[in-house]
């Protein structure tokens, strides 16, 4: 019997983006957990200046270490070519897992550059990552297919440059304060303001719009924060599997930059979050229902907002490469669910070759003359 080789795994991380310092550490868990007995990991930093570097695995993550260091001197960048599948010095890759978040990572972006290359890749696809990256078109179409979402007015920054006032009347009057300002394409809440009075609004807006051209209004609720885990079904056409919700409690005004990443008790991390078995169905449905409007692949985690004056549950939004560190609520909600950390990576891996299996039986132009003889 013929013992099937290891597939290379490459995992990407780092990035061009203001998430870097948290993808270093969502990688190393990632890297620590992959099975080993089925999977070769080939580790790639990209810098801060978006340089993509081969890295020797034991020099990245030295044993003990949280977070994986970038290794620059003496590395070798990376020679992918153009519509060409990925090949480093030890040989091809099989699957690429990105393991980055925001613009550039998480938007599409990178996604299409692995299509481009025909490698099959760990999560959504570029349509569902850039839909899921920008809160307004994921909000629209979410609205459009029943799911609720707090009141929201879309910014695009020329039109506020002309006219900031009007804008300002009209979130004064029909979102009223308090209100969150963000930039609609950014994560880890980056540029995200709570605004209590409207003579602190334009700052705010003005900030917001230092990260993006598009920037959003939103009414700000008194909400509990509950999130769930959605991951496609291996099977072909299998229902998507929805975790146990989760709930984040912010000990800081909101969950801000600085109770998710600088304050070690910045948030505490319930789970399952204390609802009632109606809540817990809804959420699971509802979050079902996001990951098939949006069309997403692989994974995504699911945020909502529980308001607790009305009772009712919201989209916030949804995140296509969740934060991956062994406390994350997305691998932390799996193994609430019975799925382990080793095996949600392992799916993941084998959905992004489902895909490109699927995939790949595609027809790429037009063949008349099979369509004329019916074959
Ligand atoms: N409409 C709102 N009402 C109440 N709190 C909000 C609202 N919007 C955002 N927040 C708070 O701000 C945090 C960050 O906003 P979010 O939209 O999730 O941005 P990010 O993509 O950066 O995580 C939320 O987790 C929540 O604590
Ligand atoms: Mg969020």
């Amino acid at each position: 019997m013929s013992v099937a080789r290891k597939l290379r795994v490459a995992v990407v991380y780092g990035g061009k983006s203001g998430e870097h310092e948290i993808s270093l550490i969502s990688a190393a868990s990632v890297i620590r957990n992959l099975d080993s007995s089925r999977f070769e990991i080939i580790p790639i930093a990209v810098t801060k200046e978006g340089k993509w570097l081969e890295q020797d695995l034991s020099a990245a993550l030295p044993s003990g270490t949280k977070s994986l260091k970038i290794v620059t001197s003496g590395a070798k960048a990376c020679q992918f070519k153009i519509g060409e599948k990925f090949s480093v010095t030890s040989g091809g890759v099989d699957v690429v897992f990105p393991v980055m978040h925001g613009p550039l990572c998480e938007d599409g972006t990178i996604q299409g550059f692995f299509e481009i290359s025909d490698m099959p890749y760990v999560g959504c696809n570029t349509l569902s990552s850039a839909v899921g990256m920008d809160k307004d078109i994921a909000k629209r179409l979410a609205v459009s297919e029943g799911i609720k979402v707090v009141p929201w007015v879309t910014m695009k920054k020329a039109a506020w440059k002309k006219d900031s006032a009007a804008f300002m009347t009209q979130i004064e009057h029909e979102l009223e304060f308090p209100c969150f300002i963000k930039p609609a394409n950014m994560g880890s809440s980056v540029g995200v303001h709570k605004v209590k009075k409207r003579e602190d609004l334009s700052a705010a807006i003005e900030d917001a719009f230092r990260y993006d051209l598009k920037v959003i209004a939103e009414k700000g609720i008194r909400a509990r924060e509950i999130e769930l885990s959605a991951l496609e079904s291996l099977e072909e056409n299998g229902e998507t599997l929805v975790s146990i919700p989760g709930e984040i409690t912010p000990t800081h005004e909101f969950y801000s930059y600085e109770s998710k990443y600088l304050d070690e008790n910045g948030a505490e991390l319930m789970i399952p979050a204390h609802l009632s078995a109606t809540h817990v169905q809804f959420a699971q449905d509802t979050a079902r229902k996001v990951f098939q409007v949006l069309e997403c692949e692989g994974m995504a985690r699911v945020d909502f907002f529980l308001d607790q004056d009305s009772g009712e549950f919201y989209l916030n939004e949804i995140n296509t490469i969740p934060g991956f560190t062994q406390i994350s609520m997305y691998p932390k909600l799996w193994e609430a669910s019975g799925i382990s950390y080793k095996e949600l990576l392992s799916r993941l891996v084998d959905l992004a070759l489902k895909r490109s299996r699927i995939r790949s039986g595609l027809l790429r132009e037009w063949h008349a003359a099979e369509c004329v003889n019916g074959k």
